[in-house]
């Protein structure tokens, strides 16, 4: 599914590229700078039943962020902070300055698709006085064998997910909130992350990881039947149509993955890596031809290894557990060893953890290939609420 079809909303079916200015249907009357034709100019709005960031494919640049609650701050000030951050993203998405008061980084760009995603951390609501309305599903991550997580990179109060096809674009951004934070939250940890420019490739395909896999091929798809079951969260009343959010930060051991021969790198995935077609396939096949876990290849074994990734992680092997996955590179140097300090910033969204990640994580850390090349070293989840209508901001059902 693509941006520009994301952004012609209730069917407006606009070209990005053709409309310049007004992008998505909004007239163009803000001030903004006058942004390219195309990525530039592509705005995804923030007002709406759901957060924008979510349903959009990812985009080049990303800005994960969590902060605390100040040691005074409580609800009176959780209230003030969410109205001003949202207040400010729905400027900001439109290409608009957030507040006068800010650097000039982003000066003459458009809003390229900018995206401000916002959470909540279970510890949030015992500070804020809401430990009564906390979901359930809200509880601690189980711990999970392998897992190697530094909590000073995890959890939080609070989680924003910015993203932005421009990185000048994205940091301006989380430079500005950071900001708008002081005396109400403090920063607690920072990721950065990228995925492929638009343009990059005349073949548009699902994006690759820095393992060189296609990956996210079997997402859930916005149209599939089940897609909002899947993907938001039904309750608590107050996070109806919202969804929860978990997020790994997971190292890849690049160095030994990459001794690894093609074919053998494609047997611990169960696809091929040049086009992502399942090894089940057969000689026509490509990236969407349904995965067959029962084919057996010439010698009568799985065409399909038992300890494949697309098998262990295939809700017909979790009882159904499903999740959207829009993750994002990462790279940051290399570690005291020499060896890349690089991976993925895995962010899945689903209706509930426990019908989502948890079980498949759990099948995945005992019984997956996949699993000798990586290491889980950071963890959030956050309930992510609905999104705020014109005029409102992110939380407003929590709190009023
Ligand atoms: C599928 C890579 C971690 C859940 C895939 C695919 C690739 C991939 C290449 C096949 C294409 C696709 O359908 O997207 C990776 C890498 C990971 C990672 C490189 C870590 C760095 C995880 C984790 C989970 C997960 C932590 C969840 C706990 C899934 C699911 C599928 C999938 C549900 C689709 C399976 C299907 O129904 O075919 N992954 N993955 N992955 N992965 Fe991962």
């Amino acid at each position: 599914f693509s941006r520009r079809a994301l952004l012609g909303g209730a069917g407006a079916g606009l070209a990005v590229g053709a409309i310049g200015g007004a992008v998505g249907g909004r007239a163009a009357a803000s001030p903004g700078p006058a942004a390219a034709p195309g990525t530039g100019a592509a705005a995804v709005p923030f007002h709406g039943p759901r957060q924008a960031g979510i349903v959009e494919p990812a985009q080049a640049r990303v800005h994960l962020a969590a902060f605390d609650l100040a040691p005074a701050a409580g609800r009176e000030q959780l209230r003030t902070l969410l109205r001003i951050w949202s207040a400010t993203a729905a400027r900001l998405t439109r290409g608009e300055p957030a507040d006068g008061h800010e650097n000039q980084i982003a000066l003459d760009a458009g809003p390229c698709s900018l995206t401000v995603t916002f959470g909540f951390g279970a510890t949030l609501f015992d500070k804020a006085g809401l430990a009564d309305r906390r979901p359930e599903a809200l509880a601690p991550l189980p711990a999970f064998p392998g897992d190697a997580l530094d909590p000073a990179r995890g959890d939080g109060d609070l989680w924003l997910q910015i993203g932005a096809d421009d990185a000048l674009v994205a940091f301006h951004a989380l430079r500005v909130l950071q900001r708008q934070a002081a005396g109400l939250a403090v920063p607690r940890w920072q990721m950065a992350g990228f995925g492929r420019t638009p343009g990059a490739t005349a073949r548009p395909t699902t994006g690759r990881n820095l393992m060189g896999q296609v990956d996210g091929t079997n997402n859930p798809k916005p149209d599939d039947p089940d897609f909002a079951a899947k993907v938001f969260a039904t309750g608590p009343a107050w996070l109806a149509g919202g969804s929860y959010a978990v997020v790994r930060r997971i190292r890849m051991l690049l160095d030994d993955w990459e001794n690894q021969p093609t074919d053998r790198q494609e047997r611990v995935i169960g696809r091929r890596k040049s086009d992502g077609a399942p090894l089940s396939g057969g000689p026509g096949a490509g990236e969407t031809t349904p995965v067959d876990l029962a084919a057996t290849g010439p010698d009568g074994t799985l065409a399909i290894a038992p300890d494949a990734h697309v098998r262990v992680a295939a809700p017909a092997s979790n009882g159904g557990a499903a999740m959207l996955r829009r993750g994002f590179s990462y790279q940051d140097g290399l570690l005291a060893d020499g060896s890349p300090d690089a991976g993925l910033l895995f962010v899945a969204f689903q209706a509930d953890p426990a019908r989502g990640f948890v079980p498949v994580q759990r099948r995945l850390a005992r019984g997956d290939g996949l699993s000798r090349f990586l290491r889980h070293e950071a963890s959030g989840l956050y309930a992510v609420p609905p999104g705020a209508p014109e005029g409102g901001y992110v939380g407003q059902q929590l709190l009023e």
